[in-house]
């Protein structure tokens, strides 16, 4: 079934959301889509994943974004919504440990797959959160988030980042509050606990 874009101005009453110049289905009535699809019998793909260490299903659309099935489906709501056009970076999560954008990384694509988003970190106490807090890096918080995902993808693969390479990952997440030198100092400081080890 295609899922259509409507032109109708009143579109955003009747279900669909707006972000930039594109449309999307609400979560809530792509789910009643699903429902609708299941109830005339069409196939609904399966797909698994393991988020955060566990298995989990969802049947549905193969082109439903990732971010929809974590907050949505599964309640994983740390990782929040922005552009919806892959441009922001604040739904980063890490599937198989690299940073994607999961409101433009389809349930197909993340199919047999490792997601890991922030409540893992949180639950594992990763030392960027200290590091957030003693650097008061937040100011709205909004963007916090996928700053810190994309900083933890970056300390995993570079465990003591130069300032260049810390700019160079952390470029595509836009923080309109301008919190970027507090970042910056957040994630030296967990690199230099690490190099003093
Ligand atoms: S919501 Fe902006 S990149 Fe995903
Ligand atoms: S802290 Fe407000 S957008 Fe980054």
């Amino acid at each position: 079934m295609e899922l259509r874009h409507p032109s109708s101005p009143r579109a955003a009453d009747q279900g669909f959301l707006r972000t930039g110049t594109q449309w999307y289905i609400r979560p809530r009535l792509c789910a009643g889509w699903r429902g609708r699809v299941a109830r005339r019998g069409a196939e609904v793909p399966a797909f698994s994943l393991i988020v955060n260490g566990s298995s989990r299903r969802f049947d549905g659309f193969h082109d439903t974004p990732l971010l929809w099935v974590l907050r949505d489906s599964l309640g994983l709501t740390a990782t929040k919504f922005g552009c919806g056009e892959g441009l922001c970076g604040v739904c980063t999560v890490h599937l198989d440990g690299e940073p994607v954008r999961a409101c433009v990384t389809t349930i197909a694509e993340a199919d047999g797959r490792r997601v890991t988003t922030l409540e893992a970190l949180a639950a594992a106490g990763h030392p960027l959160l200290a590091a957030w807090i003693a650097e008061s890096t937040s100011q709205c918080g909004y963007c916090q988030p996928g700053q810190i995902m994309t900083a933890a993808a970056l300390l995993a693969r570079t465990p003591r980042p130069t300032d260049d390479e810390i700019v160079g990952a952390m470029a595509g997440n836009l923080c309109r509050c301008g919190t970027y030198l507090r970042i910056r100092r957040a994630v030296r400081r967990v690199a230099e606990k690490e190099a003093a080890r």
